[in-house]
């Protein structure tokens, strides 16, 4: 059954991860071969023109499920009747630059962009920020969205989720898509955590294949190899590319919206940053990634894992972050 256009908005649309995004979504990527799109595309207006360069090429693929284009540089336009709002537009960090440098710079973009998801979206809104710090402009989005359920505003970590998977495939010779219930905790920045203690290959218990405990022979790879190639890779990717990682974060967009969307796979889980209910001793409201699955179209937090004092003590600093980022950006008005 084809169902009506869905309205997906691509914020920073001539961006490098817009430019890896769109044609995935006007092909049917990104909500499934039966849903047309009509794609919005909101720029500054100094790259309104080559947004509209981005459309041409758009047209020029004639993809039978693209059903519009709209470019603006206006968040009002942008956003009436949204139902998927992908919020990329920010500034990337250039070399040497530090995340929490950033608050102040892109924090004014999401105040106002959460508002007019306010006042225009569809009903059943969803919204993923990519645009950096991530968590935070999820946060101040949502602060500026009274009459939206909270839990339409999500944050992305599936990037982190990915890199994961494939190092932890790298390590074992395993194929990622044998691996399952690996989590991201925390923030999308090198303070993250990636879990394995609950991580499964082939339904094996990663912790039977590795010796991954307190002392163990793996230990010094999972503390000073796993986790901070995972969480240091957008830096790594920076260094290489001169450039912050695009291709590889327009994927994860998709797989963050498509499982949404669609549902997560029957026993596995992923990872998704959410508004936290208070779960795993995450301050209520802040916007913090956690083992999560999606069903009925909603994210649900994976309930009742373990968490041993290797993990608390990773979890609760990358908590602790996002605490003084959201006191940073209540402190400069931002929430
Ligand atoms: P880019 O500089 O190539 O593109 C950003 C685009 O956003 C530009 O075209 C710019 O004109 C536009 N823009 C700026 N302010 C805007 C606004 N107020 N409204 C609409 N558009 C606006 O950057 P990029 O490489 O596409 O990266 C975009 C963001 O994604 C950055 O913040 C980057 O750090 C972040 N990122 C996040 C992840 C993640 O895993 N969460 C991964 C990679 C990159
Ligand atoms: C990434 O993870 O690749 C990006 O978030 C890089 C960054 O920090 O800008």
């Amino acid at each position: 059954m084809v169902h009506a256009p869905a309205t997906v908005t691509v914020t920073g649309a001539a961006g490098q991860i817009g430019y890896a995004l769109l044609f995935r979504i006007a092909s049917g990527q990104l909500l499934g071969p039966d849903t047309p799109v009509k794609l919005r595309l909101l720029e500054i207006p100094q790259a309104v023109k080559a947004a509209e360069g981005t459309a041409m090429e758009l047209d020029d693929c004639a993809f039978p499920l693209l059903s519009g284009i709209d470019i603006t540089d206006d968040a009002g336009r942008a956003f009436d009747g949204v139902n998927v709002a992908l919020l990329v537009g920010a500034r990337p960090r250039s070399k040497g630059m530090e995340r929490g440098d950033l608050l102040e710079a892109n924090g004014g973009i999401f105040g106002p962009q959460g508002a007019a998801i306010n006042a225009g979206a569809a009903d059943d809104v969803r919204v993923l920020v990519v645009g950096n710090p991530a968590n935070t402009n999820a946060l101040i989005a949502q602060a500026h969205a009274p009459d939206v359920p909270a839990d339409r505003f999500t944050a992305m970590t599936r990037l982190d989720h990915n890199r994961a998977l494939s190092q932890l495939a790298a390590k074992t010779g395993a194929s990622v898509a044998d691996i399952s219930k690996l989590t991201i905790w925390g923030n999308h920045s090198a303070t993250q955590y990636p879990d394995l203690f609950h991580a499964e290959i082939a339904g094996t218990k990663v912790t039977e294949t590795l010796d991954i405990s307190p002392g163990g022979k793996d230990q010094a790879w999972l503390a000073d190899e796993f986790i901070p190639t995972v969480a240091k890779r957008g830096a790594a990717i920076i260094e290489a590319r001169g450039a912050s990682s695009a291709a590889s974060a327009a994927n994860a967009a998709i797989d963050h919206v498509h499982d949404w969307v669609h549902g997560t796979p029957q026993g596995e889980w992923t990872s998704a940053a959410i508004v936290s209910d208070g779960s795993y001793g995450v301050p209520e409201g802040l916007v913090s990634s956690f083992p999560v699955v999606a069903r009925n179209g909603r994210w649900e937090v994976v309930q009742g894992l373990d968490v041993n004092e290797f993990s608390r003590a990773r979890i609760d600093a990358s908590v602790r972050e996002l605490v003084e980022e959201r006191d940073a950006v209540k402190d400069l008005g931002l929430i």
